[in-house]
């Protein structure tokens, strides 16, 4: 269930009311109403002109549960994770949450005084690394976690892990890089430093449709609905991250029905080989006459088949990156009550996946994604 007001993309008219109000609100000021006209004529708006009928879309930032998760996927994502002093205390986090809260909210509704900030939807989340939780003795989930080592995995830890994982989504990455100043600069005092950082992308598709990864396949299909109980655990959940490198070259060599063969779906419809279109749920029982599956024992829907884990499904928001010409791939994020359930998956892929000879597992991180925030009680507030 998507709680996003409007589509900020449909129109250009509905886009410029919040470029004036972003303005408006970025001058730091409160305008008195003449001053407020004046300020509008210089930034090029009539200020006689009826207002817009369709309402300016801004993301909430503040709710039960962090827009990261609810608001549709944001074209441009940038993820940090920070480490804090080994002697910082729960008072420390908590400082340290409650200003990067404070930035997120500002940057949500238009407020952060920065004039390189455009009129934009902007969608964040927080989360907390298991060691730190152990550290601190926070009352995480139980279920969080530091994910066992897979076969063929090649991580590099100075890209993994981390106690504090922050996510900011945006239509540019022009948006997500200055969040990533702000976000910084709020963090400092605290002496967080930065582990690492990665920007992913997604190619621009109409709203509501499911946008490729860089194999060419639609991405997210058989997803569940964010709102499914079964992902929450008091309005938190764990992310699982991977980056995982694909040869795409390799890949894009393989003839078309090889392709569809190995991951299940097809190509241009994203329909599961058993079905007709692209929702159509894929079976994995169903035979040719010869006896054969017709999604085959190494396709990766079926090895990733919720059917195989008695239903669960973890909610998958990954993003594409492209670090450099021989370094790019997906950025896996899912999100799920117990990565116990990646953990079950991901040993099924690395056994058999017709995948495997084209992806490279280079990074992983779990964290507690945090419940959300309120006006009067930031994230972390009850950590
Ligand atoms: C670069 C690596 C990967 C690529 C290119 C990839 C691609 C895909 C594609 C195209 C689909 C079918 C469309 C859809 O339902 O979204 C899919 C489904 C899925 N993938 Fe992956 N995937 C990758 C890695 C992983 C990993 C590491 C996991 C978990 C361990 C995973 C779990 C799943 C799950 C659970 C489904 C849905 C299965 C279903 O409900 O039918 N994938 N993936």
């Amino acid at each position: 269930m998507h709680i996003e007001s409007g589509n900020p993309q449909d129109t250009a008219a509905s886009a410029r009311p919040r470029i004036g109000r972003r303005a408006l609100l970025s001058a730091g000021a409160v305008l008195a109403a003449g001053a407020g006209a004046a300020a509008a004529t210089a930034l090029g708006r009539d200020p006689a002109a009826a207002p817009a009928a369709t309402p300016p879309a801004v993301v909430p930032h503040h709710g039960a549960r962090q827009s990261g998760l609810t608001y549709r996927q944001l074209p441009a994502t940038r993820l940090l994770a920070l480490d804090l002093p080994e002697a910082a205390d729960r008072d420390a986090l908590r400082g340290l949450l409650a200003a990067v809260d404070k930035v997120l909210a500002a940057a949500a509704d238009g407020s952060l005084a920065d004039p390189r900030l455009s009129a934009a939807p902007i969608s964040s989340l927080a989360a907390v690394g298991p060691a730190l939780a152990a550290r601190l003795k926070l009352p995480a989930p139980a279920e969080l976690a530091e994910l066992p080592a897979f076969p063929g995995d090649r991580l590099d830890a100075g890209r993994s892990g981390g106690d504090l994982l922050l996510q900011v989504s945006a239509e540019h990455p022009w948006t997500t890089g200055v969040l990533t100043e702000h976000l910084l600069a709020a963090a400092k005092p605290s002496g967080a430093t930065l582990r690492w950082n990665q920007a992913g992308f997604l190619p621009s598709v109409p709203d509501g449709e499911t946008p490729r990864n860089l194999f060419g396949f639609k991405d997210g299909s058989a997803n569940p609905d964010p709102a499914d109980p079964g992902l929450w655990n008091a309005d938190g959940t764990i992310l699982v991250y991977r980056r995982i490198r694909m040869d795409t070259a390799a890949f894009a060599a393989l003839p078309a029905d090889r392709q569809e063969l190995s991951m299940g779906r097809r190509l241009m419809s994203g329909a599961p080989l058993t079905g007709a279109a692209e929702h159509d749920d894929p079976d994995i029982y169903v035979k040719h006459p010869d006896g054969s599956y017709v999604i085959p024992v190494d396709a990766h829907v079926r090895l990733s088949s919720p059917r195989l884990d008695g239903g669960a499904r973890m909610l998958r928001r990954g993003y594409s990156y492209d670090d450099t010409p021989d370094d790019r791939g997906l950025l896996f994020c899912a999100f799920m009550r117990d990565p116990a359930l990646f953990t079950r998956v991901q040993n099924r892929l690395a056994a058999n996946d017709a995948l495997n000879p084209f992806l490279t597992h280079t990074a992983s991180a779990t964290a507690w994604v945090l419940p959300g925030s309120h006006p009067d009680r930031p994230l972390g507030a009850t950590l």
